[in-house]
């Protein structure tokens, strides 16, 4: 059986997480990390239910050539790339996911100028695509939609590569079924699923979202730790709404409160993930509005003495916000996700253990060393 090359598609900066998700989840060898794509190989037939949680996408590799140049002329060069590639490994690798397809669809990207557009590209390799499986090709040039059940091609242009991929499964990995209610400046999925893989949640925790929005974090903190217990708050009606119906059938408890008022005893958390509003779409509301500082404050609380608190932070200044309330950064990644360049950033408890902790690794902004299982526990 010869080894499947797959893609993980990911956003800027979740490239390690991603590369350590598929080790984990034995998916298959990472033989490359590149910007927002991992590589790995996956030699059985074995199709996994669910996962990489962290990345966007995946796609199984059908052709690789050398990248054609900026020239409107090299787009004959896509045309034998498709006329070439294996399609019959893929589709099946596909199907055996998706079900059958009733047509192809292509979504292009290059790096660099060119003088062709991403229609021309798409069309270049669509067509041919279309007429060796013998079914339709659906253009997104008329700014047509193609339907979702037709297998979903992709094609990229690095400045090395051009690299013809089908996406193995009907609908992009991070579109999520449960995600049935949203609310502005909800998070990502996959950056959800990476806090919380990072976050080293263990069975029988106690983990807090103290401004929850649609639940997305502790959703995928119970996928990903099932016996853990599942705490969100928020002072939105809205948005308590839209996470206990987002987290219907887990067992996540949702309540409606201020996040500077926290409904936990001193040190009764063991792990906090959130998002707090301090971005430009969501502002803090409820006695956080005057006083943003008691949300640091109820935060370090609360947290455990071997607590740890996974946060996505927009500004250095927020860095240094918990840092000066006596949290411990274990790890600071910056991601790119939604037009911004948000901070990832792992704080630990405050250290009251009288110097016997080891030392701590200081902030950093570039990425943690590959496959880690988490921001490590002290
Ligand atoms: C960036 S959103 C969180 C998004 C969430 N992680 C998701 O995936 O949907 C910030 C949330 O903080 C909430 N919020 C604002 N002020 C609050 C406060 N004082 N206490 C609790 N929640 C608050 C807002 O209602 C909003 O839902």
């Amino acid at each position: 059986m010869t080894a499947a090359r797959l893609v993980a598609r990911c956003i800027r900066g979740l490239e390690e997480v991603v590369a350590a998700e598929i080790l984990a989840l034995d998916l298959g060898a990472v033989t490359r990390v590149e910007h927002r794509a991992v590589h790995f190989r996956s030699a059985g037939p074995r199709p996994w239910a669910t996962g990489p949680s962290t990345a966007d996408d995946v796609f199984v590799v059908a052709a690789r050539g050398p990248d054609i140049g900026p020239a409107k002329a090299g787009l004959a060069r896509l045309t034998d790339l498709a006329a070439q590639a294996d399609l019959t490994a893929p589709m099946r690798m596909r199907e055996r996911r998706a079900g059958p397809s009733t047509g192809v669809e292509v979504s292009a990207s290059f790096l660099g100028r060119r003088a062709f557009n991403r229609y021309d590209a798409e069309d270049a390799v669509g067509e041919v695509l279309a007429r060796r499986l013998g079914t339709a090709y659906c253009s997104r040039r008329d700014g047509r939609t193609p339907p979702p059940t037709h297998s979903g091609w992709r094609l990229t242009l690095d400045g090395v590569h051009a690299t013809l991929m089908l996406r193995i499964s009907a609908r992009p990995l991070h579109r999520r079924p449960y995600k049935r209610r949203s609310i502005p400046g909800t998070l990502h999925p996959p950056v959800a699923a990476a806090m919380a893989r990072l976050a080293d949640i263990r069975p029988g925790h106690t983990v807090l979202d103290p401004c929850c929005g649609a639940g997305t974090l502790l959703i995928e903190a119970a996928h990903h730790q099932p016996q853990a217990r599942l705490h969100g708050l928020d002072l939105s009606p809205d948005a308590v709404a839209a996470a206990r119906a987002n987290a219907a059938g887990l067992p996540i408890a949702v309540t409606h409160g201020d996040a500077a008022r926290l409904p936990f005893p001193a040190g009764g958390v063991d792990r906090i993930l959130c998002n707090p509003p301090w971005g430009a779409r969501v502002r803090p509301g409820g006695l956080l509005a005057a006083s943003p500082d008691r949300w640091w404050r109820e935060l370090r609380r609360v947290l455990a003495p071997d607590g740890m608190a996974v946060l996505l932070l927009p500004a250095p200044a927020d860095i240094a916000a918990g840092i000066g309330h006596g949290l411990v950064p274990a790890r600071v990644q910056r991601i790119r996700v939604a037009g911004a360049q948000p901070f990832l950033a792992c704080f630990r408890a405050p250290d009251r253990s009288g110097g016997r902790r080891p030392p701590e690794t200081a902030p950093s902004r570039r990425a943690a060393p590959p496959a880690p299982p988490g921001c490590g526990t002290p």
